[in-house]
């Protein structure tokens, strides 16, 4: 499928037959996943794949009884770091020196560009994060069309409640928006026929002479 066409193919899907998704194909999502783009490459979030039924159930009423939730194959919480800390960073550093193949120490100009955000407030880190990780949820739904695979990014739930739920405090994190993944039930679901609405290419771009 041309990108095109599996971005005219995929919609925000309401209603998921409950079919599970090849493994394959989950693997795939989640290696696009893992290579989105991320200030400084960064990636201050994590991802929690949830097949769990008894734990999707638990989920549902926090996010709006959406059906999606329990009739996925898999729900995906893209999770932000709630602060940054100096451990975090200097682990990105010896990350990147092993990858390379190269000494910490020849990361010192890279560091210094990171190392301010560690005075800014926790709010304002966590907000950074958080938008890191909807970078990663933009290439996840690019992704699952293209391998037909049906989702549903989701911001209709409470975070604290979640964030309580999957203890994610605890883990450093903070729920940002969730993905649901899985198959459309096309004869319950009212928008399958329905024409995408766009704002007109005229007015969403702005041309500048
Ligand atoms: C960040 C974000 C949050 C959304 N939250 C929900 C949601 O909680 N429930 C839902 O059914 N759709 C949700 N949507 C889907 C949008 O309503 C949908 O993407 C939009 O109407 C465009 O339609 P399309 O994705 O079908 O082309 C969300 C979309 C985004 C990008």
């Amino acid at each position: 499928m041309s990108i095109i066409s599996a971005l005219n193919w995929r919609y925000a899907t309401k209603r998921m037959n409950g079919e599970k998704i090849p493994n394959d194909k989950m693997d795939s999502i989640l290696d696009a996943i893992s290579k989105a783009p991320s200030s400084f490459g960064l990636q201050p979030y994590s991802i929690l794949v949830i097949e769990n039924k008894e734990l999707l159930s638990k989920i549902k009423p926090i996010a709006m009884m959406q059906p999606q939730i329990t009739e996925a194959s898999a729900l995906l919480v893209f999770a932000a770091w709630d602060k940054l800390s100096e451990k975090q960073v200097d682990t990105f550093m010896q990350e990147i020196a092993d990858t390379r193949k190269v000494t910490v120490d020849s990361l010192k100009e890279l560091k210094g560009h990171i190392t301010p955000l560690l005075k800014k407030s926790d709010s304002d880190n966590f907000m950074w994060h958080a938008r890191q990780a909807y970078i990663a949820l933009g290439v996840a739904l690019v992704a699952a069309a293209e391998e037909g695979i049906d989702s549903t990014p989701m911001e209709g739930f409470d975070n604290a409640q979640l964030d309580e739920l999957l203890q994610l405090k605890q883990k450093g994190l903070r729920s940002v928006v969730l993905m649901a993944l899985g198959h459309r039930d096309a004869a319950n679901d009212y928008l399958v026929k329905l024409k995408k609405v766009r704002r007109v290419k005229e007015k969403l771009f702005i041309k500048m002479q």
